[in-house]
């Protein structure tokens, strides 16, 4: 077992939790979000407190919280509270820097699109206006607001439904669906860090959705205690439909450590039935 460091939110300054809780929770997309008030000022500031509730209705929510220094509200909350509509738009690489840029706590009425050099384009529903250089735009009708506390470091959950999309058909593939391999997303982590979603980055895990695995805990103990293969490669083997029942003849060279060395292997190569053949054959 590893060693933890165990603690109550209580125990800690708002500005060390926070550290914590950035740095564990992530990667964090990011919503570059464009809002207005009431006077007709535009405002862009990008936020990674942002994710996808919900397909229908369309729902996405983020949360411009109080600063921790001195408790005071950012204008996009404000914004919100008197026109109920935002544009979210989603931050790849190409314009991670300019979205940082817009970031910086300028005074109220500068609007951020100007100074981070990003183009308006009037949206179609709602009034405030979207990134031209974001890959995806979603224009939304605030639909409730959350107030999480009172002091530093308190979250407003935006709740928005999604009334329009707009997307870069650069980033589409042949069958029209987005293209994460082109998108080249990024997301903030912990501190200055932001990880870029490159092809190298990526992997898939097909989810069987017919069948249910059999289970890490269906796997006979030698193969489930295995000095060798980690959670990962025992995983794929629980993932199977079955415990095979044909057992292959055992090399009766190998030792334990090599079985084992071997189906790994297998497994590497995704041939994880082929792996618990092995496996099973010697018991
Ligand atoms: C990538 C990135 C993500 C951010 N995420 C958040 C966030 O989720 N919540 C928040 O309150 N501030 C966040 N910030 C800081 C705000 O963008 C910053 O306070 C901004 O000045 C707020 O602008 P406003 O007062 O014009 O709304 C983030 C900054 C960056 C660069």
């Amino acid at each position: 077992m590893p060693d933890f460091i165990s603690f109550s939110p209580s125990d800690l300054s708002v500005a060390e939790l926070h550290k914590y809780l950035l740095s564990a929770v992530a990667p964090r997309p990011i919503a570059l979000a464009s809002t207005i008030d009431l006077q007709g000022c535009v405002n862009l500031s990008p936020f990674s407190f942002f994710n996808v509730f919900s397909s229908n209705p369309p729902v996405v929510v983020f949360s411009p919280a109080r600063r921790s220094r001195d408790s005071t509200t950012k204008h996009t909350y404000q914004n919100v509270l008197e026109v109920k509509e935002v544009v979210i738009n989603i931050v790849n690489y190409a314009i991670v820097e300019q979205t940082s840029l817009s970031s910086t706590e300028y005074g109220k009425g500068v609007n951020e699109f100007d100074k981070a050099g990003f183009t308006m384009l009037t949206s179609d529903l709602v009034s405030p206006p979207r990134v031209a250089q974001s890959p995806v735009s979603m224009e939304c009708k605030v639909d409730d607001i959350i107030v999480l506390g009172k002091e530093g470091g308190a979250g407003h959950l935006i709740i928005a439904q999604v009334v329009r999309m707009h997307i870069d058909e650069q980033y589409l593939d042949r069958e029209g669906q987005l293209d994460t391999t082109k998108l080249d997303l990024v997301g903030r982590m912990g501190g200055h860090w932001y990880t870029r979603v490159t092809k190298d980055a990526l992997f898939e895990i097909p989810k069987p959705l017919s069948a249910k695995g059999i289970g890490i805990d269906s796997l006979p103990e030698h193969i489930r205690n295995s000095p060798i293969l980690t959670g990962n490669e025992l995983a794929r083997l629980g993932n199977l439909k079955e415990l095979p029942k044909l057992r292959k003849p055992t090399n009766s060279k190998m030792n334990p450590d090599q079985l084992h060395r071997e189906a790994q292997k297998l497994i590497r190569e995704n041939k994880s039935l082929e792996a618990l053949e092995l496996l099973l054959s010697k018991v």
